[in-house]
């Protein structure tokens, strides 16, 4: 799902920042999603999704490459188990943000529950990554020297 995505060249730093932007763009996109939808107004909440689904694909490819990748070669897999499993949920979204973009085509109960669901665990997510992901990877990258 993210094949025609590179990561970006960014300093790590400037990369959390840009990544805990977007976080925010996201959750707005998908709010707007629900709040339209549940009006029935899918055509706003069709390219609400639709804007989101390459600033989410970007991300991911980021996070994964740069940040899992700098924390993997840091601490091993076994050490950075935990941080593994954090971007281990970025399937699961994904999978919801497909579903969620059908829309019409699901009974309206079933779309409120999946966005309801979408937006939690997004929020679950970028909150790990914001408090606990992103901080250990930037120690990591301070106490080494910036050509390493
Ligand atoms: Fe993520
Ligand atoms: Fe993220």
């Amino acid at each position: 799902m993210q094949a025609r995505y590179l990561p970006r060249k960014l300093e790590l730093d400037a990369l959390v920042r840009t990544l805990v932007d977007e976080h925010r763009v996201m959750k707005d996109g998908l709010r707007i999603a629900r709040d339209s939808a549940r009006t029935g107004d899918y055509e706003t909440a069709s390219t609400a999704l639709k804007r989101v689904d390459p600033v989410f694909r970007q991300h991911i490819a980021d996070e994964e490459a740069t940040v899992l990748g700098l924390l993997i070669r840091s601490l091993g897999v076994k050490g950075a188990e935990a941080e593994i499993l954090v971007f281990r949920q970025h399937r699961p979204i994904y999978e919801l943000m497909q579903k969620v973009a059908k829309l019409a085509e699901l009974p309206p109960t079933e779309l409120e529950k999946s966005q309801a669901d979408l937006e939690s665990l997004f929020e679950e997510h970028t909150l790990a990554e914001e408090e606990a992901v992103f901080p250990k990877a930037l120690s990591l990258r301070s106490g080494r020297p910036r050509s390493a």
